[in-house]
């Protein structure tokens, strides 16, 4: 499938692929979007509740490593531990990587292509308080004995792949999740929260980011 460079309102690019007709992040701004929905409604939310000194974060969907980049901002800043999973199918090229600004806007150029030069399958200290391990596989061949803190949902929207909104994938995501863990994610269709709510998840409703109404936070109770 054909993909290629947007920018969006914010300054940051995206990428879109017109046969889906789906972009990997906002039109309204790609690092305000992965900021709002990941960062603020998910590990900082967390570590303010929780005030532990490392997390276990999985991605679904690393992308352009952007959700990664800024977490691995934050947990410099915030001097916690975080050990980043993230999970994707189809990985972007050299040149695509290449084309992206965040390492530029965000000045965090060497880390951000730090996170790119990481080879797949095996666990790569990025800097002494993030370490990334980048699933070159698909969400439904992942499998991991450990659980997580926290879940970064960021699939397509489920116009374009519904099979990635299902009961049985929110189950295993579920499960993937220690208790008191939460999944976050931009999306809050109806048909959506209720296969969470069906595969156990507390649901909470949040303030989207611009352009977006509502976001998800998901609760894994016990
Ligand atoms: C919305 S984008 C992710 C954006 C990303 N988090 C970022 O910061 O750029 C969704 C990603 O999921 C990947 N993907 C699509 N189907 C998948 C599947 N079945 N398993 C794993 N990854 C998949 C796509 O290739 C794409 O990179």
């Amino acid at each position: 499938m054909k993909r290629h460079l947007q920018l969006t309102a914010d300054g940051s690019h995206t990428i879109q692929i017109d046969e889906l007709n789906v972009t990997y992040h906002s039109k309204h701004g790609a690092i305000q979007e992965s900021r709002h929905v990941f960062i603020d409604a998910g590990i900082s939310y967390l570590h303010q509740v929780q005030q532990i000194n490392e997390y276990q974060i999985l991605e679904m969907g690393f992308g352009t490593g952007l959700n990664a980049l800024l977490t691995a901002i934050f947990s410099d800043q915030m001097n916690v531990y975080v050990n980043y999973h993230s999970i994707e199918a189809f990985p972007l090229t050299a040149e695509e990587i290449g084309m992206l600004n965040y390492g530029t806007l965000l000045q965090q150029i060497s880390v951000f292509s730090q996170i790119h030069a990481a080879p797949w399958n095996t666990g790569t200290p990025i800097h002494p308080k993030f370490e990334l391990y980048k699933h070159h596989c698909t969400l439904n061949s992942f499998n991991h004995l450990e659980q997580f803190n926290i879940i970064y949902y960021d699939a397509f929207a489920p116009t374009a792949q519904p099979e990635l909104w299902t009961v049985e994938i929110f189950e295993k995501l579920y499960h993937l999740l220690k208790p008191e863990g939460i999944l976050v994610t931009y999306c809050s269709k109806g048909v959506v929260r209720r296969a969470m709510e069906a595969a156990g998840f507390r649901i909470t409703k949040l303030q989207g980011p611009p352009g977006k109404r509502e976001m998800v936070r998901a609760f894994r109770d016990h």
